[in-house]
């Protein structure tokens, strides 16, 4: 089995309209594909032997992970299966990596805190005045989150034409066709839908008040956009949060700079898994150029289009000091629940191991451009021989 099966697990068990949301990107998805292609086209290098002892662990900001491969932040992970962020938090802590919640998630980041005991990283969208995101970050700090995560990519939201299609915009408003969506697909409209926990914005509740039905709390995430935001905005979140901060959806070397001299601690190389500016490169296909750029002591993850434990091994191999999972464990999720989480997870620990073996390179830390066939003289322009 791979990620692959899972999606395809996914896709017969959520309706059309659930199933596009998890999968779909923006516009005519040029970018979703890329992320995929750039990394189908790089090739490893087989090495002989010296493989013998893969150890994946890997130390990011202190903390030491059982493989480089985190969670990333993902919103609504309630409407695949009840209690999603859960069952994805507690699989993450099962297989010792890395989770991250996001401040769109179903389940608030006090109960994840209190249900998981584990490394965590919160993910703050730069939403509303100063005080909406000054409040996430304090409950972030007393619940524990280790890190944050600030998404920089999204001050506007991209056009998802399939959810436009479906009229699907951060909630599901029943139709016609979504009635007969939900009748066709009864595992999930029994355990989602009609399973009495459908999912809310938990975190933002405090915000509207515990009453706030799912429509207001979903127009509320619509009305919180705010595309003045700032790098000096960035600076003010620095300040209120101690611990280590790092800005997603930097695909361009100097926004990475600037990330930097706004403070921040690591970036993540990430164009929202396609779902934001159509159009943008592969996040691969630029990597090697921001990890160049970047000093030492600064952190740089990457996401997207990560299917297979040789992408992970790819990214690294070209700088990245880790790699963060969007839909991948989510593919796992929607296909069966907890269980579907843990198979992803073995699944791309079991293939990372494997492709460590055959490139005959033990530890994830060790990883260069050695590693990536033809790579090293294509992307530094060093002549051949
Ligand atoms: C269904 C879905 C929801 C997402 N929600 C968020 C979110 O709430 N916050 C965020 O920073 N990124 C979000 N992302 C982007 C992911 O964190 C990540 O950048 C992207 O999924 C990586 O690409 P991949 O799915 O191909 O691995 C979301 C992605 C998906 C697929």
């Amino acid at each position: 089995m791979n990620i692959d099966d899972l999606r395809r697990l996914a896709r017969a068990r959520l309706p059309r309209v659930v199933f596009d949301y998890l999968d779909g990107g923006a516009e005519d998805e040029t970018t979703l594909r890329a992320n995929r292609q750039a990394l189908d086209d790089l090739r490893l290098t087989p090495r002989l032997l010296g493989g013998g002892h893969v150890d994946l662990s890997t130390e990011i900001f202190g903390q030491r992970y059982a493989a480089p491969f985190l969670i990333g932040p993902t919103g609504l992970n309630g409407i695949y299966w009840p209690d999603g962020d859960l069952h994805i938090a507690a699989a993450a802590a099962e297989a010792g990596i890395g989770f991250t919640l996001s401040t769109a998630s179903n389940t608030s980041m006090e109960t994840i805190a209190e249900r998981v005991a584990a490394p965590r990283w919160f993910q703050l969208y730069p939403w509303g005045k100063p005080d909406f995101s000054q409040a996430l970050i304090e409950r972030a700090e007393v619940a524990g989150y280790s890190a944050l995560i600030l998404t920089l990519d999204s001050l506007v939201g991209g056009k998802r034409e399939r959810d436009l299609r479906h009229g699907f915009s951060h909630e599901i408003r029943m139709s016609a066709q979504v009635v007969l969506d939900g009748l066709l697909h009864p595992r999930w409209l029994a355990s989602v839908w009609l399973g009495g926990k459908r999912p809310r914005f938990e975190n933002l509740e405090r915000f509207l008040g515990k009453g706030a039905s799912n429509a207001e709390l979903a127009d509320f995430t619509r009305s919180q956009r705010n595309p003045q935001f700032s790098w000096d905005d960035v600076r003010r979140i620095r300040k209120q949060w101690s611990g280590p901060l790092l800005i997603k959806g930097i695909i361009c070397p100097e926004d990475a700079r600037l990330a930097r001299q706004a403070g921040a601690d690591g970036i993540v190389v990430s164009n929202h898994g396609g779902r934001q500016l159509d159009g943008a490169p592969a996040t691969v296909s630029v990597l090697e150029r921001i990890a160049d750029q970047l000093e030492d002591g600064a952190t740089l993850l990457l996401d997207g289009g990560i299917r297979r434990g040789s992408d992970v091994v790819k990214a690294m191999a070209l700088g990245a000091h880790g790699v963060l999972l969007g839909r991948a464990p989510l593919y796992g999720l929607a296909a069966g629940g907890r269980e579907g989480v843990d198979r992803a997870l073995a699944i791309l620990a079991d293939e990372m191991e494997r492709t460590m073996i055959l490139i005959g390179c033990e530890r994830p830390r060790e990883l260069g451009r050695q590693h990536l066939a033809g790579v090293e003289r294509a992307l530094s322009g060093k002549a051949l021989g």
